[in-house]
């Protein structure tokens, strides 16, 4: 029996190069082997718990979903859907909401970091926290939990949150008997955390990102933005601490990065490592950046990809919301 693994992104702002080295890259390849069910989406009603601009939401929302496919998602091999399309998650929501202890949802990072905050500033402690935010964990146990997930891929941040779907699965499947896959986490490792454009960790958070799909122009200037040394041209550079060849690793070829490194250890100007990063990371996003600004252009386009995505996931988790009902008493 394959297993299955399934992620999703929130659709907050514009998908950035690390963004795409840390987990689409990796999901991608994975998607592409057939070794696993595969299931990916767009969390946008998550998104909804911080975005009430509604043109936002939605250019965001498209944005996530034409990524993917212009990065080269085949959705004929993984299930490709929007989360808002698949009604199922929702009602398995308040289902799971009714087996959450309050105290558990106090824990959740999110909320703790803004009580936090909200403490320091001297406010009433649950100051702008709207409940979607509070009970984030919860919609996103459902989305795991609906399809039996074995593997769920994320970022360090989001690992409390697979444990506490572990917990509600557990809490159900003890009244209940087994009903939930006991979900796992798998954090990417071993793949490189990108820098920004101040050297710090690449975040939309930090303000200093390179979006994935910047013009041209735009790309070679926030390139030439990247923070450097003061070193001479010609002096010797030692490519293992700098960033921009941390960067130009990820996107040129083995035989591309060879050469590079020998020219850092010989002495290359910092203008031309610029240079030469630039060619490498738009050689790379070329293609993608033309079927990503197609798709915006035609988001029909998209709809049609996303329904028939959710109209598979559908099929796939209905047979086990009925099997949830059931256990509970419905009559169904
Ligand atoms: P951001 O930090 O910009 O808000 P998210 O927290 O939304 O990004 O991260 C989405 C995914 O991208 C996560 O899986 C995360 O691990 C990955 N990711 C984010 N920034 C980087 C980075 N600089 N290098 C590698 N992976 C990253
Ligand atoms: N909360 C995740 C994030 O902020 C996005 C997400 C929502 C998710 N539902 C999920 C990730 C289910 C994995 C599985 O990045």
């Amino acid at each position: 029996m394959k297993q299955t693994v399934l992620t999703g992104i929130k659709p907050t702002g514009e998908i950035h190069l690390g963004n795409y080295i840390g987990a689409i890259k990796p999901a991608l390849e994975l998607a592409k082997k057939n070794d696993y069910h595969t299931a990916y989406f767009v969390a946008d009603y998550h998104a909804l718990t911080k975005f009430h601009n509604a043109e936002e939401f939605k250019r965001l929302s498209y944005g996530i979903a034409a990524t993917w496919i212009a990065l080269g998602l085949d959705p004929t091999k993984a299930i490709f859907y929007r989360q808002s399309d698949v009604p199922e998650i929702f009602e398995l929501n308040w289902i799971l909401a009714c087996f959450t202890s309050k105290g558990l949802m106090n824990r959740a990072h999110a909320y703790k970091a803004l009580v936090d905050q909200n403490h320091q500033n001297d406010n009433d402690q649950d100051f702008g926290v709207n409940m979607g935010l509070f009970t984030y964990p919860i919609l996103m146990a459902a989305d795991i939990l609906l399809f039996q997930s074995d593997i769920v891929p994320v970022g360090k941040d989001q690992v409390q949150h697979v444990e506490i779907a572990r917990d509600i699965a557990e809490s159900f499947n003890h009244v209940y008997g087994e009903t939930f896959k006991l979900p796992t986490y798998q954090i990417q490792e071993d793949t490189a955390v990108l820098p920004g454009l101040d050297g710090r960790k690449m975040s939309k958070s930090y303000n200093n990102t390179i979006p994935l799909f910047v013009e041209p122009r735009q790309l070679q200037k926030l390139i030439n933005k990247i923070q450097t040394d003061s070193l001479p041209p010609e002096a010797p550079k030692d490519p293992d601490t700098s960033n921009l060849f941390l960067l130009y690793k990820e996107f040129a070829s083995p035989s591309e990065v060879q050469e590079m490194r020998e020219r850092y250890l010989t002495g290359i100007g910092w203008g031309e490592a610029k240079k030469e990063l630039f060619q490498v990371i738009n050689k790379f996003i070329q293609e993608p950046r033309e079927k990503y600004n197609e798709l915006m252009a035609s988001p029909e386009q998209l709809d049609e990809i996303l329904l028939e995505g959710a109209k598979k996931a559908r099929e796939v988790c209905i047979p086990l919301l009925k099997e949830v009902k059931r256990k509970v008493g419905f009559t169904i």
